[in-house]
């Protein structure tokens, strides 16, 4: 008799895009994983030396992770614009791409030299017919990304991925095969959960709302909140999309428009928030999907996660308006 146990219809990435007839797919090849895994053996840990756009000191990996992500979408000649964290401009391609794409090609990189999980961040527009191909053609809101997603480096490596409209579906990298298999297909995040993710280092730039809300959840109720901060957007909301609970990098006093860049870190990550049955907002408690940033690198504060904790968010955030 058969194993029942042993699953034969696999779903792998290739497959799911052919059958889902997505054609925003362009073959995932494993070539982050394999230099994030052997980073610290081939001499690749430490700083490269320079600083992006936005004041991060780059680690040789960002620059590195930056070169096979632009190589890959240059390839795929799908895309026409390419808005890179490592890009101080909007890289433009001739040819017949439709796409623009967005990206974090290492959203963690600070914590990459201890190991800790990593990840890459996309989102992906659909240009208009007649768009010359320019940075401006991605000012938009993240209402507009036809699909999103991200992956995580982690003691697996996942994929995170959602087509406008549709799913949440998770996907797993076989090592052995060299593909992403359909792991955690629909995933729907707990409509709430006692987990909190902030850099509370930060909690003394926070305005009376920040900080009334993250007391609130410590100090009042039945028990307090636990808190989980990892220092890698990917991971924390990878944990949050699958325990629930709440992640956040508000706008502060020392970065008074916040942290994360709204194109490529803050709308795709909104998009499967929202599409996983959570929310995400700004700090000043619009919907993120709805901000429109004026320049390719610009930041804002920002609360995702499970639809409740969000509303209590806004709840505590509307008496100080
Ligand atoms: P990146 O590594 O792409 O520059 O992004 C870093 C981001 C994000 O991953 C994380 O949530 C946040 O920075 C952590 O910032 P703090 O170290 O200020 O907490
Ligand atoms: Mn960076
Ligand atoms: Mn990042
Ligand atoms: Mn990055």
């Amino acid at each position: 008799k058969v194993n029942s146990e042993i699953q034969t219809d696999i779903v792998t990435l290739t497959r799911y895009l052919t059958e889902t007839q997505h054609s925003i797919g362009t073959a995932a090849t494993g070539d982050f994983t394999y230099y994030i895994r052997r980073a610290t053996l081939i001499n690749l840990v430490g700083l490269a030396g320079s600083e992006n756009k936005t004041g991060d000191e780059q680690k040789k990996l960002d620059v590195i992770g930056n070169e096979i992500f632009v190589n890959s979408m240059k390839s795929s000649g799908k895309v026409k614009v390419l808005v890179s964290e490592e890009e101080e401009e909007a890289l433009v391609f001739q040819g017949a791409g439709k796409y623009a794409v967005v990206c974090d090609p290492i959203d963690g990189s600070s914590n990459l030299d201890a190991g800790v999980s990593v990840g890459t961040i996309f989102g992906i527009f659909r240009l208009d017919d007649d768009a010359e191909g320019k940075a401006e053609d991605v000012l938009l809101p993240g209402t507009e990304l036809v699909a999103a997603g991200f992956t995580m480096y982690g003691a697996s490596a996942n994929l995170v991925l959602t087509v406008k409209g549709g799913n949440v579906d998770g996907f797993t990298l076989d090592n052995a095969l060299g593909e992403f298999i359909l792991t955690h297909p629909n995933m729907r995040m707990p409509k709430s959960r006692s987990i909190y993710s902030v850099n509370e280092g930060n909690s003394r730039y926070w305005d009376d709302a920040c900080k009334e809300y993250f007391n609130t959840i410590k100090e009042k109720g039945e028990k307090p909140y636990s808190a989980r901060y990892i220092g890698s957007m990917v991971a924390d909301a990878y944990r949050t999309l699958c325990y629930g609970g709440i992640f956040a990098y508000p706008a502060d006093r020392k970065s008074p428009k916040g942290k994360l860049r709204i194109l490529y870190e803050c709308a795709p990550m909104a998009m499967v928030m929202e599409q996983a049955g959570g929310q995400a907002v700004d700090s000043n408690m619009k919907r993120m999907l709805e901000v429109i940033p004026t320049h390719i690198h610009d930041r804002s504060g920002i609360f995702m996660g499970s639809y409740d904790e969000i509303e209590t968010v806004k709840k505590i955030f509307a008496k100080y308006q």
